[in-house]
């Protein structure tokens, strides 16, 4: 039997058409196309590159849109039924739990064939925007705001967290922030949920699978991690003692190192530009300075004490763009999770496809 390989480092479990990472070159593909490529398309039409595997011409991204848009709504009642949560501390987890909901009110629940497979996809990902935001009102005794056809998914989602329309820029921030989230191989969530879908289970398990698993801090929770301790360092002066102090009792800093990238994260950079011009529409650029000086200090404190550097990952500048454009620490995952949900949904196409049941070995000591 083969040496254990702990966390699966370096294993390479399954093909997959969808992505490409290198992690020495720190290049990212979507279906071939280097990230940086993609990140001024729409996330609608980088959803169907990953699903479908093309990017759309105008005569299949319009009727893919409009499917999208005709399934944003969710019902009253479902949102009613959600009032016991404690936002606050379960955002993430309300999120499971309404997707657990919506699986009982859709029809094609257990319908695995792949027709029934596109209508529950387009269902998701039309959705967790418009639960996303309505979690943020009912946790702030807002009124729930209806989702905007007019908008793109990314205005829309900003409309309605706040009941009024983006600028722009904000909403171009938001469909990169969507995109550069999308897709990354085989990372945790994503091979949870590869697994649930390798036995048959249906759609909406597999996506709570992978919600489950994005919620850990070591991944989809860093980006929250990220934001609040951007908070705690509050200014440039308590940067270094808060780096040393953690690097001293081996905690991690949030938003730094990976297990594939050796080198800057792709996605890191690009999420590193957005920032800095919504920054500088809003005339506010505290927190991207503060994370700017945290890079460098990250940089310095690794070569000198690990003899190896340290890079941002898709986490940190995603925590910056977050805290700009005024959305709360508890929200970040559920964030991250909007966008990852169409390339979830690509590998539950692909897994289904597949159709060989995941199951490694273990050795017994
Ligand atoms: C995501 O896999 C994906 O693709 C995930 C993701 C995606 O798109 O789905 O990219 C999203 O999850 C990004 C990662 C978000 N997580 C964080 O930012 C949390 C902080 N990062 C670390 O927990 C860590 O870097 C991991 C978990 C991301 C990767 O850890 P590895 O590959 O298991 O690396 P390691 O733990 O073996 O660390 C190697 C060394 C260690 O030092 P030594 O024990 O060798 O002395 O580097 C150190 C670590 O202590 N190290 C860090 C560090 N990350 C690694 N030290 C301080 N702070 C960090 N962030």
């Amino acid at each position: 039997m083969d040496q254990v390989k702990k966390g699966l480092e370096g294993v390479v479990a399954l093909d997959t058409q969808i992505s490409f990472i290198d992690g020495v070159q720190g290049i990212l593909r979507y279906r071939g196309i280097e990230i940086e490529k993609l990140a001024d398309l729409s996330y609608d039409a980088v959803s169907y590159l990953l699903i479908y595997g093309k990017i759309p011409d105008a005569g299949e991204l319009k009727p893919f849109s409009m499917e999208l848009i005709k399934e944003r709504d969710v019902h009253p009642h479902l949102l009613d039924m959600l009032k016991f949560c404690d936002f606050e501390h379960e955002f993430l987890d309300a999120l499971r739990t309404a997707i657990s909901v919506c699986a009982h009110f859709d029809e094609d629940l257990n319908d695995i064939s792949e027709q029934a497979n596109v209508r529950k996809a387009i269902r998701l990902i039309a959705r967790f925007p418009t639960l996303v935001a309505a979690f943020y009102r009912m946790a702030n005794g807002l009124e729930v705001i209806s989702p905007d056809p007019s908008l793109s998914h990314g205005a829309n989602f900003l409309y309605m967290l706040r009941g009024a329309l983006p600028t722009a820029l904000e909403a171009q921030a938001m469909e990169k922030d969507f995109i550069l989230s999308a897709e990354h191989e085989l990372n945790p969530s994503t091979f949870a949920l590869r697994i649930t879908a390798s036995t048959l289970s249906d759609m909406h398990s597999a996506v709570i699978s992978g919600l489950c698993t994005l919620k850990g801090s070591l991944h989809g929770g860093a980006r929250e991690g990220v934001m609040d301790m951007l908070d705690d360092i509050g200014s440039a002066d308590n940067i270094a003692a808060y780096v040393q102090e953690h690097l001293e009792h081996k905690q991690r800093i949030m938003g730094f190192g990976h297990r594939v990238y050796k080198t800057y994260d792709p996605r890191a950079r690009i999420y590193r530009d957005i920032a800095m011009q919504v920054a500088t529409e809003k005339g506010k650029s505290h927190w991207f300075d503060l994370a700017r000086e945290i890079e460098s200090v990250m940089y310095h404190e690794m070569v000198e004490n690990k003899h190896k550097p340290i890079y941002p990952n898709v986490d940190f500048y995603s925590g910056v763009l977050y805290k700009d454009l005024d959305i709360p620490s508890y929200m970040a995952t559920s964030i991250f999770a909007i966008g990852r949900i169409s390339g979830w949904i690509a590998h539950f196409m692909e897994q289904y496809a597949d159709n060989r049941v995941i199951r490694p070995r273990a050795h017994f000591v």
